[in-house]
């Protein structure tokens, strides 16, 4: 497990705290459909921490080509109808290059500077000129207070939220499917735009547009060399 990170519930989970069970039965919820309508039809995609699929399989369906990363074994081999590489982002680097690199599911906000800066090397080393990376990331009020959730798929509870330093949240997220509980201790950073866009001019990318009024959705290009 990584520092700050952890979690509980049956099954096996990943060094993130991530349960792939329960990552098993979730869906997406509009994710490709926007990252669809940002992106050219047929592209190539590099989709980094894809775990079980839940966006790898849409994308598919949608006629994208998805080659898809992650360090966990038991979430790759969830997700046979692709090209799959077992890595870890922050030290992958092949010998392509993509027209898209996605990174969702909040990676982004890492409470680790040093490991921010890695992953967005990793999609700058990657991404094709004039090519996209699509980034996901945590707004400040989605981590902010306790919260209960309700819906039919099941409960998703928001407890123990402390607020630290340096815009860094830490909570306990835990999800209640069909009688099961699956408990993950999160340690995050809320992103200013101006340490995101600083972090991606080291890393040779510019901040280019939000795909979403909230700011959560974040497409970042190549610096032309
Ligand atoms: C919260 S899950 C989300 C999976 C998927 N993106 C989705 O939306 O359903 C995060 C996934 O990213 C993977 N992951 C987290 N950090 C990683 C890293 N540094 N390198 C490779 N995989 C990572 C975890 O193993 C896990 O499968």
């Amino acid at each position: 497990m990584r520092v700050g990170q952890g979690g509980s519930g049956p099954g096996a989970r990943t060094p993130d705290g991530s349960a792939i069970e329960m990552y098993e039965q979730a869906v997406a919820h509009g994710e490709d459909e926007l990252i669809d309508a940002a992106i050219q039809p047929g592209s190539s995609i590099l989709e980094l921490g894809c775990g079980t699929g839940r966006i790898t399989r849409p994308l598919l369906a949608r006629g994208h080509q998805v080659v898809a990363v992650d360090e966990s074994v038991e979430m790759i081999a969830r997700v046979p109808e692709t090209e799959t590489i077992q890595a870890t982002i922050g030290e992958l680097r092949l010998d392509r290059e993509f027209d898209v690199v996605l990174m969702m599911s909040y990676l982004i906000n890492v409470a680790d500077d040093a490991e921010r800066l890695r992953l967005l090397q990793t999609c700058a080393h990657h991404v094709r000129p004039g090519g996209s990376v699509l980034l996901q990331q945590q707004l400040p009020s989605q981590l902010a207070k306790p919260v209960v959730r309700e819906s039919e798929r099941g409960r998703m509870e928001i407890s123990d939220v402390e607020h630290l330093p340096g815009n860094q949240v830490a909570a306990t997220v835990t999800h209640t499917i069909g009688g099961r509980s699956w408990s993950q201790r999160l340690l995050t950073q809320n992103l200013t735009e101006e340490l995101l866009a600083g972090q991606l001019t080291e890393a040779g990318l510019r901040l280019d547009e939000y795909l979403t009024p909230d700011t959560s959705w974040v497409r970042a290009r190549p610096v032309a060399t």
